[in-house]
């Protein structure tokens, strides 16, 4: 049994040192195949936090099973974490109603329900409906307003509106996707138009249509969420790296107009997050192989709540005279 108390909040590091816990997860990752080079920025993870990442191949049980034996055997009662914890602002969004798109999994959830928690009323939107369904029953004192519907469809736009009402105060563009990390003379029709569609013109529609609420206050946030893919070549695809660098523009653009409308538009630029994001099925060997050593320089992975505490910042009133940044939100990775 390990000297120290080792839980599911404890990060990998922590577990990768310690006598009983570093062959236990040590063996668990080398098995999924990774080295010492590709864990160093999971190791300030908690490990819990693989669930999530495994993308469904690592089920709850396989992490309740490791706390286990480095407990002999028990599973012992939660003590603080060592780590990052999400404080919540009570009220900090009372009275106000906040559009959150990609609102079923990772940091639109995790955005959405931070939120919902400071007293926001959520319009929840995603185009999985049963996983936005399952959100918001996670929430039930909360109040939150599902739309199941596809950003890139007027319809949904058009539902996402009326469902928020007259009064809308904030807006978050979560909702994302990957390409196949294909360079430009592999990208094909089909994936730079899902994604450039998504990523670039279901932001643009939803903003647009938002803004008019916006503008009859005089008052309104709107946050994009870029990546560290709109700020440098090296960190996917074409058609990603494309659609982020546009999310930019998209953010600039709009903030230098609305400004004097009282409305700030800001970005956040995540780097690597652990939320299981899927990649299409096929992968480009060539792209991947150049995007590999770039890749593995990553400082550290964050956790959705940690994204959503710089979004929730910008979205916030918090975030007053901030108009037109783009913050990385990236453990350090972009100054390097
Ligand atoms: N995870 C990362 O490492 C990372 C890094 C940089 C940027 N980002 C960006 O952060 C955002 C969120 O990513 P995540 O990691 O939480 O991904 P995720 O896959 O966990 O969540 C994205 C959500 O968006 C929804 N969605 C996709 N297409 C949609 C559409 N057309 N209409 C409505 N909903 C749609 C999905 O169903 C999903 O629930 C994305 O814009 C992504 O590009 C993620």
């Amino acid at each position: 049994m390990s000297a120290k108390k080792l839980t599911a909040a404890s990060p990998i590091g922590e577990w990768l040192d310690d006598e009983v816990g570093g062959p236990l997860v040590g063996g668990l990752l080398a098995a999924s195949g990774a080295t010492a080079e590709t864990l160093a920025p999971l190791r300030a993870l908690p490990l819990q936090q693989l669930v999530a990442l495994s993308q469904g191949q690592l089920p709850q049980s396989v992490v309740d099973d490791l706390v286990r034996q480095a407990n002999g055997g028990e599973i012992p009662d939660d003590e603080a974490p060592s780590g990052w914890v999400e404080k919540i602002t009570a009220g900090r969004f009372a009275g106000q109603t906040v559009v959150v798109t990609g609102a079923a999994s990772g940091i639109g959830r995790a955005t959405a329900a931070r939120v919902a928690r400071e007293g926001g009323r959520v319009v929840a939107v995603d185009v999985s409906a049963d996983k936005l369904a399952e959100f918001a029953a996670s929430l039930p004192e909360a109040d939150i307003v599902t739309v199941a519907g596809d950003i890139t469809r007027q319809e949904s736009i058009d539902e996402i509106v009326a469902a928020a009402g007259e009064r809308i105060d904030a807006l978050a563009n979560v909702a994302g996707i990957n390409d196949d990390f294909s360079p430009l003379h592999e990208t094909t029709d089909a994936m730079w138009d899902r994604v450039m569609g998504v990523n670039v013109t279901g932001a643009f529609k939803l903003t647009r249509a938002v803004l008019p609420a916006m503008i009859a206050a005089g008052r309104g946030s709107v946050v994009n969420i870029a990546s560290e893919a709109g700020l440098r070549g090296s960190a996917s695809g074409n058609a990603y790296t494309t659609s982020k660098h546009a999310v930019v523009g998209l953010t600039r653009s709009a903030a230098f107009m609305y400004g004097p409308h009282g409305i700030r538009v800001n970005a956040v630029a995540p780097g690597g997050v652990a939320t299981g994001i899927p990649f299409p099925p096929h992968v480009s060997e060539a792209g991947s192989a150049r995007l590999q050593p770039f890749q593995s320089a990553i400082p550290t992975l964050a956790t959705a709540e940690q994204l959503a505490a710089s979004i929730t910042f910008l979205l916030s009133d918090d975030g007053v005279n901030l108009n037109g940044v783009i913050l990385p939100s990236d453990g350090g990775w972009s100054v390097q």
